[in-house]
């Protein structure tokens, strides 16, 4: 019988040299003992004397034999299941080393005795370091006054496996930017900054007490949420034994006992009535009606010149799209004009500027018209909405199309600025300022690049929104589009020049639209 002592727990040079050994010599496995330096010391004080150093009379590991080659699983399995607690780990990884020399794929087989086991043992070993990633708990360890450099930390854990050295990169990684010291009844592990170092001597349960702890148990009670309390998922997640070591512990009986009737008295708290935010919406939607009414009868609320109706714009509350948006962005331009470019809705820049088109798409678009021989500064620049809709994504705010029901309310103001400027030639750019203009959805393409009759002797001319040239990938379907689009804009031109300032000109068209 060969007795093998190895002096770590969980080294796997210290084993896998022991069984290159033996493999060399062909030692069965059935002809091998294998014990840690703890249970060697156990069994020698027992029958051959004292002491630790007297372990050394068992035959140390063989040195280092032949290459041995095995599957590339069997290395990650082997560290692993060496790191349990139980010693029967080494005998059953050397016996799956022999048996891989003739069976290749011996640890594919799932239902083999010894395959079984080892996958067993290395599974307590993950959880175990899994719980370790949990439940380690620091406490700030006090210094004197005068001490300088970083703050020092202590956790005291009981794990149930040979663990800490295996853990011990995850906590400098997680706790790079302090000292710590984590010690175990299975070894500790320390990090200074620099340097990480393990030691597999036990340790014992250092007095530890901590004025955070009161802090965390505080914090702990206000974000334990009764109505979502499960307490069989909290007892296999939270495994009792840990909980000597936990502050909050203390607490968690008292708030399982508590919760139903929480979760009762936070039931009849709730609110009866409908939120405040619907009730502001109704009455934002009673306001409008009445505004409507009024311009429709010819009353009040309908402002008699351009800056008159920016100023009432300013204060606009008809959708709820004002709500996330810096300040209206109403239309721009000569208070009379023959050509009125109609957009969706004001970007970021815009929002942020108060000013229609000056941000990507605008500077598209301005460069098309300057290209096209169109004066901006002579053409009124409005949007079909004139809040800013987007969604904030972490420091960016995401563009968000308007629904047809933005449109539609946000359409009283554009009619408003069309009654004032009194435009010969609407532009609209894109589906959205053809929906508010036309009330036509999904037409963009058939109604594109040519003259349409529109009510009271307007013409309406369609052209994508600059913003769609942006969008587009592929450079050279890119530059086809923007060809496409310059088109658009000289034709816009052409019938600026052509303009019969009595009559429209979209006279070959046999659909009028009706504003
Ligand atoms: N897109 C629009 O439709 N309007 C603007 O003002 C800016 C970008």
């Amino acid at each position: 019988m060969h007795r093998i002592v190895l002096k770590g727990r969980g080294d796997l040079a210290e084993w896998r040299d022991a069984a290159r050994g033996l493999l060399a010599r062909k030692v069965a496995p059935s002809d091998v003992e294998w014990l840690s330096a703890a249970a060697a010391d156990d069994l020698f004080a027992g029958g051959f004397g004292e002491g630790r150093g007297a372990a050394a009379a068992y035959e140390p590991a063989p040195a280092a034999g032949a290459t041995v080659t095995v599957p590339g699983a069997f290395m990650p399995l082997a560290e692993t299941v060496l790191c349990h607690s139980d010693p029967q780990g080494f005998a059953l990884l050397y016996r799956l080393l022999v048996r891989l020399q003739s069976d290749r794929r011996l640890l594919q087989v799932a239902s083999d005795a010894d395959v079984v086991l080892a996958h067993r043992l290395a599974k307590a070993v993950r959880r175990d370091s899994h719980k370790m990633t949990a439940f380690v708990r620091f406490k700030e360890v006090s210094l004197p006054p005068e001490t300088v450099g970083r703050r020092r930390f202590l956790a005291w854990f009981e794990p149930d496996h040979f663990i800490v050295a295996r853990m011990a990169p995850f906590f400098r990684r997680r706790f790079a930017d302090m000292d710590w010291v984590i010690v175990t009844p299975k070894g500790s592990a320390s990090w200074d900054g620099e340097r990480l170092s393990v030691s597999d001597l036990p340790a014992e349960k250092p007095d530890l007490d901590d004025a955070t702890d009161d802090l965390w148990r505080t914090y702990y009670a206000a974000i334990f949420n009764p109505a979502r309390l499960k307490v069989g998922m909290m007892q296999k997640e939270m495994p009792k034994k840990y909980w000597k070591n936990l502050p909050e512990a203390a607490l968690i009986p008292d708030l399982i006992a508590s919760a139903e009737r929480r979760v009762i008295e936070m039931a009849a708290r709730a609110p009866t009535a409908a939120p405040a935010f619907h009730a502001r919406i109704r009455a934002m939607e009673a306001a409008r009606e009445q505004e409507d009414a009024a311009v429709l009868s010819g009353g009040a609320g309908g402002a008699a010149t351009l800056p008159a109706l920016r100023a009432e714009a300013a204060t606009c509350t008809r959708c709820p799209i004002h709500c996330g948006a810096t300040q209206t962005v109403f239309g721009e331009g000569p208070e009379r004009a023959d050509v009125m470019f109609v957009g969706e809705q004001p970007g970021d820049e815009e929002d942020l500027a108060g000013r229609p088109f000056i941000g990507p798409a605008g500077k598209v678009l301005t460069a098309a018209m300057q290209e096209a021989g169109l004066d901006r500064s002579r053409i009124y620049m409005t949007n079909a909405v004139k809040h800013f809709k987007y969604e904030p994504r972490g420091k960016r705010r995401i563009h968000q199309r308007p629904t047809s029901g933005e449109v539609e309310i946000c359409r009283w103001w554009l009619s408003r600025e069309i009654d004032l400027v009194q435009p010969k030639l609407i532009v609209a750019l894109g589906a959205t300022a053809l929906l508010s203009l036309t009330g036509e959805t999904g037409r963009l393409g058939d109604l594109r690049g040519r003259p349409l009759p529109m009510a009271e002797g307007r013409t309406l001319f369609v052209t994508v929104h600059p913003a769609y040239l942006l969008r587009i990938p592929d450079a050279a379907r890119k530059a086809e589009e923007q060809a496409a689009f310059a088109a658009d804009l000289r034709m816009v031109r052409g019938l600026l020049h052509g303009l019969n300032l009595d009559r429209p000109v979209g006279l070959q068209s046999t659909q009028r639209f009706e504003y």
